[in-house]
């Protein structure tokens, strides 16, 4: 790692350093996991490059069908070079099945599919714990603006639409997700592109046959079997084919 570029921000998975050029940094994933609001840590060896190989994969794919994001390329094994972009503080979850707060905030059972998905906005603030907010909240606090609001709830529809086909091919459902959007400027105007990561860290995926969670649910629940579960997407994908020696010789 070159330990003299500039660092610019550490969150609880990934490190942002400035980029080469303006208007890019360098997103780096550490194996850091955390839990509740960072209440419950672990360093998972191996985390950050498996997240770094599938977060590049779907957002290539996605770059692909036209969802513009912020990845340019991969740069090494923990690294990708993204576009700068102002991050919009807002937290978009998408949801196909009942899972985790949804369950437990309205009792309903974990499990059950939704006959259409449903999107949410949290307020990305640790200091509150991420509180849900409606669209009114976002505009009165001008955390986004009306048509920001569309372009995000267009764009994560087509992300959970093709999402879910690119998973279900692989045997897995995509029972929910959460992705980020930041503002890029271009003169005077700016727009609303994808951003941050997209990974089991970020996703919730069940093996489509058996309901084997296959995600970061496994250590918030102590489920065990982390990385392996996380490499299994992965080799699923048809990335990192060579993905249980490298385990086994160490991931730096
Ligand atoms: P939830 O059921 O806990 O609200 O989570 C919904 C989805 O969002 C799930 O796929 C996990 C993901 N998520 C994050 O990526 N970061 C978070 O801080 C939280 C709470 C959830």
């Amino acid at each position: 790692m070159n330990t003299k570029r500039k660092k610019l921000y550490e969150g609880k998975a990934k490190i942002l350093y400035e980029g080469p050029e303006p208007g890019t940094l360098i997103q780096y994933f550490k194996d850091d996991a955390t839990a509740f609001n960072a209440q419950k840590k672990a360093t998972l060896e191996g985390k950050g490059v498996i997240n770094n190989r599938i977060s590049e994969f779907v957002m290539s794919r996605l770059n692909g069908i036209g969802v513009t994001n912020h990845f340019i390329k991969r740069l090494n094994l923990r690294e990708q070079l993204i576009r700068e972009v102002e991050i919009i503080p807002l937290e978009v979850v998408c949801r196909n099945v009942v899972a985790g707060s949804l369950a437990t905030r309205l009792g309903q059972a974990e499990g059950t599919p939704l006959p259409r998905s449903i999107i949410e906005f949290y307020y990305k603030k640790d200091e509150l714990n991420d509180p849900m907010v409606t669209e009114e909240h976002i505009t009165a606090f001008n955390w986004a603006t009306t048509p920001e609001i569309d372009d995000i709830l267009a764009t994560t529809q087509r992300v959970n639409d093709y999402l879910c086909g690119l998973f279900n091919g692989v045997g897995i459902t995509l029972v929910d997700f959460k992705i980020e959007f930041g503002r890029v400027w271009e003169g005077d105007f700016s727009r609303v592109i994808l951003a941050d990561e997209i990974s089991p860290d970020s996703c919730r995926l069940w093996d489509s046959t058996t309901g084997e969670k296959l995600d970061k649910d496994r250590f918030r629940r102590d489920m065990g079997n982390v990385i392996e579960s996380y490499a299994e997407v992965a080799r699923r994908l048809g990335i990192m084919k060579d993905m249980p020696t490298v385990i086994q010789g160490g991931l730096h």
